[in-house]
């Protein structure tokens, strides 16, 4: 059992409104439904971002030279750093490549697929949780660093939170060093409730799995048939808000702890925030995190946006 898990849990259903860290989806089976849902043709995101990396993003990474280490954060399961890697070993002499995430059987897949390549690319692979503050293997001057953070999982934190994490983790990085981040555009409503809400039922899956998680590594009793998968375009927030939301009045145990918890019916559980962003935002995260555009790629619906900042 994970203690960290059993922590978060318990104090985030203290919360009001209660609240379980969007972390927690990735067990093996989260991220498999994490997989199909990149798959699906309503979640948008994915393909978007593969179409920047496919056409622009290897140019900009070109014009940084060819001593190069490149880290990436939730590297998940890495279809498309496949292709970003496959076009720099094509002009670079080697390059080493660290994938980070909290998802072992997503690293796996990651590993599997990255098989492929060349000798070119020395790969390191790190279950870790990123948040805990992890050694980012950047310290060699004579390189330039690029942080990959992909996917807009920088929108599964509040812009506080990602003015933090940036901030906390370019410490670790010299000046010259790059962030690359795809960030989802704010768009029309439908686009984005249909993005989370699919019609095949996988994003509904994927948050109650949520539940199952707990019954499995805290033994808990959550009954899974009485939540209801719930989510909805917060304007006010620009973000996707995402919870399981309850069908009853019902008590779940934790019996670890020896005590239960209440819910009331309707009541919901937050399970995530996909933030989703203007030019504005964009720009005061940078702003915010002392780190300076330097380049930008659209896809051609502009749906989506991957941002160079530089430190
Ligand atoms: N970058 C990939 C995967 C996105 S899914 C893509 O663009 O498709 C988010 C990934 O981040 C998952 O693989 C998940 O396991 C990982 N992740 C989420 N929170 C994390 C954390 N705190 N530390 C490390 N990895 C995390
Ligand atoms: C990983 N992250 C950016 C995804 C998102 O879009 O917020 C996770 C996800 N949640 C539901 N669908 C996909």
């Amino acid at each position: 059992m994970n203690s960290y898990f059993l922590e978060d849990v318990i104090n985030g259903l203290r919360k009001i409104p209660k609240a379980i860290p969007s972390k927690y989806f990735y067990d093996q089976r989260g991220s498999d439904l994490f997989e199909q849902i990149t798959k699906l043709k309503e979640y948008y995101l994915t393909e978007c971002e593969r179409e920047i990396i496919i056409n622009q993003l290897p140019q900009a990474l070109r014009s940084l030279g060819d001593n190069l280490n490149i880290v990436e954060l939730g590297a998940g399961d890495g279809t498309k750093t496949i292709d970003l890697l496959r076009s720099i070993e094509s002009f670079v002499p080697s390059v080493d490549y660290h994938a980070f995430d909290i998802s072992f059987g997503a690293l796996q897949k990651l590993s599997q697929r990255l098989q492929e390549l060349t000798n070119k690319i020395k790969r390191h692979y790190s279950v870790v949780d990123f948040s805990k503050g992890i050694e980012l293997m950047t310290g060699d001057k004579t390189r330039r660093n690029v942080l990959l953070f992909l996917g807009s999982s920088i929108g599964n934190m509040t812009p506080e939170e990602s003015v933090h994490f940036l901030r906390t983790l370019s410490d670790r990085l010299n000046p010259g060093d790059r962030w690359v981040i795809g960030f989802d555009l704010v768009k029309e409503r439908a686009i984005l409730e249909n993005a989370y809400n699919d019609s095949q039922g996988v994003t509904r899956e994927f948050n109650l799995n949520l539940l199952k998680r707990m019954n499995a590594e805290l033994q808990t009793n959550f009954d899974i048939e009485s939540f209801e998968h719930v989510e909805y375009f917060d304007e006010n927030l620009s973000s996707m808000v995402s919870y399981l939301q309850s069908k009853r009045d019902q008590s779940v145990t934790f019996p670890i702890l020896e005590r239960s918890i209440e819910l009331k019916v309707n009541e919901k559980i937050h399970t995530e925030y996909s933030f989703k962003y203007t030019d504005q935002m964009i720009k005061e995260i940078a702003q915010g995190s002392e780190l300076k555009i330097v380049w930008e790629g659209q896809d051609q619906k502009c749906y989506y946006r991957l941002v160079m900042m530089e430190k």
